[in-house]
């Protein structure tokens, strides 16, 4: 019998940087996340348990992708004990994503989430019935992504998320990410994220050798330190909805934060392009004139996260156009906003 779901999941855009980890995935601080919307991965699954030819097959919009298996299997032998079905089975997965692959947005994120959710999905299914998929279904969703990418376990919920242990959410874990969509005040909750893409071109470090050039460096236990304060000051800032000056100030120093402590190592790596140094001071120039509340943030990669409530998308899609869009590759940009979280399509 072949058991068989879809699922739509977004990616997120960090605001408070998860940089460092530890353990089995586990975050080195505290991170919070705007869920995303028109970026996301459509996955399909499809397990045939006790399978005479057990095993994995990829693809990609259709095409067999045999160079993403070794990520896959990996996954899956983390989490062969909650899914003991996984060890014997035929696994056939598709999916495709509406961004760029590899160009700094988070795929894996909208990736690992949509597989998690499809295998809780499954799971259910051989356990005869379909879970409730309330909100400790959704936690156990959470951790299970987190295993395949820290960041994806963000991406099961709308709106925002926390990851990681902090004082002012006691529910907090490092295990799961935790809704934050009822901590943040409504000018945040449809805000807005144009994707000014910068490079197309695959990430040159991986964010698990990113990751990894923490251990050893002299500012990590300062940088976790600050994220953790952070966080906590934004929480504020958001559930009040009244400074976004605060906000602005606290978004852009944790993105110029993450990539300085790329650029701080033994083997230090920039992955910021020049149309990404532009860009910033484009933006500063461009509210400190109008006063506009618009900022940027930042991934481990070269494209500019361009941050603004939704009142401001006429001022701002002409500004776009008749000039940050001159500095994007190809011109090319992605519009998107703050989203509802996953969805089940099949
Ligand atoms: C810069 O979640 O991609 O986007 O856990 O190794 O898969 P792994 O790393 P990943 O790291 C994301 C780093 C970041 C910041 C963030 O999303 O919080």
């Amino acid at each position: 019998m072949t058991f068989t779901s879809a699922w739509r999941s977004p990616s997120n855009i960090a605001l408070i940087k998860y940089w460092g980890k530890h353990g089995l995935q586990l975050p080195r601080n505290p991170s919070l996340s705007f869920t995303l919307s028109a970026c996301h991965t459509v996955m399909r699954l499809a397990v045939t348990p006790d399978a005479d030819a057990p095993g994995l097959q990829v693809s990609y919009e259709g095409v067999p992708k045999p160079s993403f298996e070794p990520k896959i299997n990996t996954f899956f032998s983390l989490v062969k004990d909650r899914f003991p079905w996984l060890s014997n089975a035929s696994v056939t997965i598709d999916s495709q994503n509406t961004f760029p692959h590899g160009a700094g947005i988070a795929s894996s994120a909208s990736a690992m989430s949509a597989l998690s959710l499809c295998l809780m999905d499954v799971h259910d299914q051989i356990h005869g019935g379909i879970g409730l998929q309330n909100s400790e279904w959704r936690q156990l969703a959470s951790e299970v992504a987190r295993l395949g990418s820290g960041s994806a376990c963000r991406s099961v919920y709308p709106i925002a998320s926390v990851w990681g242990k902090t004082p002012n959410a006691p529910e907090s874990s490092d295990l799961f990410g935790i809704a934050w969509e009822h901590h943040i005040a409504p000018v945040f909750r449809d805000y807005r994220d144009t994707i000014l893409i910068v490079s197309n071109a695959e990430k040159s470090v991986s964010s698990t050798a990113g990751h990894r050039l923490m251990e050893g460096l002299p500012y990590a236990e300062t940088r976790y330190a600050e994220a953790r304060q952070n966080l906590i000051r934004l929480s504020e800032v958001m559930a009040a909805g009244t400074d976004l000056n605060a906000f602005i100030s606290i978004v852009e120093s944790e993105a110029l934060q993450l990539h300085a402590l790329m650029m701080s190592g033994n083997t230090p790596f920039i992955l910021m392009e020049p149309g990404t140094i532009s860009l910033i001071k484009e933006i500063w120039r461009f509210r400190k004139e109008t006063g506009i509340p618009v900022c940027f943030t930042l991934d481990a990669g070269p494209n500019v996260h361009l941050l603004y409530p939704s009142p401001y998308i006429p001022v701002i899609m002409n500004w776009v156009k008749s000039d940050l869009a001159s500095h994007c590759a190809d011109g090319k940009y992605i519009l998107d906003q703050v989203g509802n979280g996953p969805k089940k399509i099949l």
